[in-house]
């Protein structure tokens, strides 16, 4: 056996299913509608593109960066956390670039996990919340997120003898793949809970800008107490479509960005220049194209909801991020089953709730990734689909 053992803790992922489905979907002569990855599909900001194409062409700019962030970017997010969140970061101590959020999300096991510690994780959740838990030999506890909780997680029913252990809790609001938002009175509780049992919060606001009509979503950050027990980390890949330049950062107790720091800066460099400058124009603004960005995801909401609604198939529309968290028609009762067979039949891809942990059972996860004329050609496959079945 060549692999290491703890290679045997990981399940292979859904996603590569998904990929040989949809192969063979093509194969099949079916045209695919893509709604299973949650890639960007829109362009970044211009004033973003020409700073990385002028610093691209700068041949000083092509050498190792150090993992800090350089100075510049570290000012453009604390003046974004001032600017959005009145939040006052230290850049030097409270700071720490990313490789995108993904990178910050593997490490911090490595940088705060003993061996038997446990990691609070939401079910269903993003898979690097397991993965990267059990990469570094940590135990997993699952904490049922449930629709009639608003998916948020009951911290009155993880056992006693769990909290003693657990080491770190991770939220994720706005939720892939739940799409739920929380709001100042549910992170001031999870503050409340940290401290009485000791436990560090690592809150992924991947989805921060993502929110719909007129909604505004809540920064773990604002709430009194929180960086003394937490942290958060951020991304320009969905707020500004950067998601292939691997920009992200984490911010808030100094402690904990000092272990991560330090473990990062043992593993590799910093990211490359140009992309930190176009991350840091990126920030600083003009804030024009975040709004622009968000009306375009909701009126894709708008026109799969709605289509769907047409075929009698009601599904909750999110206030943020970008993805619909869809509860199958009671025809239905594996939403694996569902989406092998949807995607065989109409060639609409979509990823089943228990690619996320088994209380995604019941649910698939539709994408916002594509034009809504794509979005409604979809729903109107998905829709009769559902319509030859009952
Ligand atoms: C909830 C969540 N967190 C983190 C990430 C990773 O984003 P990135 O590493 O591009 O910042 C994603 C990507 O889809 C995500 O959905």
């Amino acid at each position: 056996m060549i692999r290491a053992l703890r290679l045997q803790r990981l399940k292979p992922g859904i996603f590569s299913k998904i990929s040989e489905q949809k192969e063979a979907a093509i194969a099949a002569g079916k045209s695919v509608i893509d709604l299973s990855v949650g890639s960007p599909d829109m362009a970044p900001p211009p004033h973003v593109k020409e700073t990385l194409l002028k610093a691209a062409t700068d041949v000083s700019n092509y050498g190792y960066t150090l993992t800090e962030g350089i100075p510049e970017l570290k000012e453009a997010i604390k003046n974004w956390y001032k600017r959005n969140y009145n939040t006052t970061l230290h850049p030097d101590k409270e700071i720490l670039s990313l490789m995108g959020s993904q990178d910050g999300l593997a490490h911090i096991y490595l940088a705060l996990l003993d061996p038997g510690d446990v990691v609070l994780v939401p079910d269903p959740g993003y898979p690097i919340y397991y993965d990267g838990a059990l990469l570094a030999g940590g135990e997993l506890y699952p904490m049922p997120l449930r629709e009639e909780n608003g998916f948020l997680p009951i911290f009155t029913d993880i056992p006693g003898d769990v909290c003693q252990k657990a080491k770190i809790m991770i939220l994720n609001y706005p939720s892939n793949p739940l799409a739920a938002t929380a709001t100042k009175e549910f992170f001031q509780e999870a503050v409340a809970f940290a401290r009485k049992n000791n436990i560090i919060i690592c809150h992924d606001f991947a989805y921060s800008e993502l929110s719909y009509d007129g909604f505004k979503n809540t920064s773990f950050l604002e709430v009194e107490g929180a960086k003394e027990v937490g942290v958060e980390i951020h991304s320009v890949s969905k707020t500004f479509n950067m998601a292939g330049c691997r920009l992200g950062f984490i911010v808030g107790n100094e402690e904990v960005i000092s272990a991560m720091r330090l473990v990062k800066s043992n593993i590799d460099y910093g990211i490359f220049l140009p992309i930190q400058l176009a991350g840091a124009a990126a920030l600083n603004g003009p804030d024009d194209c975040i709004k622009q960005n968000a009306l375009a995801y909701q009126k894709r909401r708008d026109a799969l909801v709605n289509e769907l609604a047409r075929f009698e198939w009601k599904v909750a529309k999110p206030k943020a991020s970008m993805f619909v968290w869809a509860k199958l028609p009671p025809a239905f009762p594996s939403s694996v089953e569902f989406a092998s067979q949807l995607l065989r039949e109409t060639g609409v891809a979509v990823v089943p709730g228990t690619a996320f942990g088994p209380c995604g059972e019941g649910y698939v996860r539709i994408g916002l990734v594509q034009s809504e004329e794509l979005l409604t050609e979809a729903a109107k496959r998905m829709g009769a689909f559902i319509q030859s079945k009952r």
